[in-house]
């Protein structure tokens, strides 16, 4: 098993984007990556011996749950960029909507305002205006890119909203896909563009992440609707040599059981009216498509995110070769400080490296983790070489983590 799927990983890729150096990053692929030092080079060498399919198969929890990567080519973060709606709701603006107060919303949440989309603004135009700050800031083109991931869970159109951004941006070389994946949306569409980059040969990499949960709050629910705010960020993702990656230890997990707690379900609902049948056999009433409101067990989601979100940055951490003192930013899904704190106290990272702008938008799912950043990194916060320890988690339920070096 190991075998096959090591010999898969190391043909050496087809680089359909790949534009100068395509013949030495291929060349590249044969390598086998264990462990990453702190800034810096991978170490790269033959498996130990120790470590084969029978091991990684069994029960041995000590060891990799993965196989042993084979790294095609490395990744690294070269640009970033956000965007946000004009309109502002203050949690005083809250309190006259449902009966709460900014002192409850601050305390329980960490949240002081959010933005929502208004008129004309869309999805759409905040993916664009933030993929086009994470392209100027890269340096990169519109036409070299390879590959845009929206990662929505509201898009304009329920068939994605991807390819309308690629082709406003003018990624005219690119082809594009929404990924699902609520608040872990981000680090979902990171981890696909990492992967793409590694085993496609892919160059440039487009990731943005853009949310409107306003759309599907119930704005009378006092436990949901103070919680969501409007907004989009961007990242590029950019092949590099295996030496120099950059994106050093990931894990991810989903749990349908705990769907229960955080959903909102389709909802085809059958109207009263009755389309009288032509032929008498077929009497089939109109439905109208909708979702219901935001559905949120807020203290199982609370509990869940305090518990996994550790373990995986845990396991991330192990698989960058890295523990929780070389982190130089912990970087969460913005949806509550409470979270954030206690997650930073289980893994003993002080408060100063926390990366948090949660007061200013509330919990943007998809935007969250790309918003912060560029903020942070635009702040003059996050340097080159930085290691980031980024965590998404919410509905489906999902969550996982990733470990990576800024630039
Ligand atoms: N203002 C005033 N009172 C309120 C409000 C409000 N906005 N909301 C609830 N209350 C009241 C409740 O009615 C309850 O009153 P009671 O004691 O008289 O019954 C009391 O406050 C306590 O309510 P709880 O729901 O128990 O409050 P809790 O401390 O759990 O905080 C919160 C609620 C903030 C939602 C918290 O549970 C939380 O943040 N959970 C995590 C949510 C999250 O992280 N979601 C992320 C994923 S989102 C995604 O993936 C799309």
């Amino acid at each position: 098993m190991a075998n096959a799927t090591a010999t898969a990983g190391m043909v050496s890729p087809h680089v359909p984007g790949m534009h100068a150096g395509g013949r030495d990053m291929a060349r590249l692929g044969m390598v086998r990556c264990w462990r990453r030092a702190r800034r810096g080079k991978v170490m790269c060498a033959a498996p130990p011996s120790s470590v084969n399919g029978d091991v990684l198969m069994g029960n041995d929890v000590s060891k990799p749950r993965r196989l042993p990567r084979v790294v095609g080519m490395g990744s690294k973060l070269i640009g970033c960029g956000s965007a946000v709606p004009k309109f502002e709701i203050s949690n005083d603006d809250m309190a006259e909507i449902v009966e709460t107060s900014d002192e409850w919303i601050s305390v329980r949440t960490g949240i002081h305002k959010r933005r929502v989309l208004t008129g004309e603004e869309s999805v759409k135009g905040l993916a664009i205006e933030a993929g086009k700050k994470a392209l100027e800031m890269a340096h990169v083109e519109p036409d070299e890119v390879d590959l845009v991931i929206l990662c929505t869970s509201t898009p304009d159109d329920l068939f994605g909203t991807g390819a309308q951004v690629h082709t406003a941006l003018g990624c005219k070389n690119a082809w594009a896909f929404d990924a699902t994946a609520a608040c872990s949306g981000f680090l979902v569409g990171l981890i696909t563009a990492t992967r793409f980059i590694k085993g496609g040969g892919y160059k440039n990499v487009l990731v943005i992440g853009a949310d409107s949960l306003s759309r599907y709050v119930d704005w009378t629910d006092r436990g949901t609707c103070i919680l969501f705010g409007d907004g989009a960020g961007a990242v590029l993702v950019q092949a590099t040599a295996a030496e120099e990656d950059g994106f050093l230890g990931f894990d991810v997990h989903s749990d349908g059981q705990g769907y229960r707690h955080l959903n909102a379900k389709t909802s085809v609902g059958g109207t009263e009216e009755v389309i009288p049948s032509t032929n008498g056999s077929i009497n089939f009433p109109p439905k109208k498509p909708a979702f219901s409101f935001i559905q949120m067990n807020g203290k199982e989601v609370f509990r869940f995110a305090v518990s996994s979100v550790p373990r995986s940055i845990v396991a991330s951490l192990e698989e960058a070769g890295l523990t929780n003192s070389d982190i130089d930013w912990l970087l969460l899904h913005q949806a509550n400080w409470r979270i954030i704190d206690a997650v930073a106290t289980r893994l003993q990272i002080p408060s100063e490296k926390i990366i948090s702008n949660l007061a200013n938008y509330g919990n943007t799912s998809a935007a969250s983790i790309p918003l912060a950043l560029d903020e942070a990194v635009r702040g003059g916060k996050v340097k080159g070489g930085d290691i980031i320890a980024a965590s998404g988690f919410g509905a489906g339920l999902t969550w996982g983590s990733a470990i990576m070096r800024w630039q």
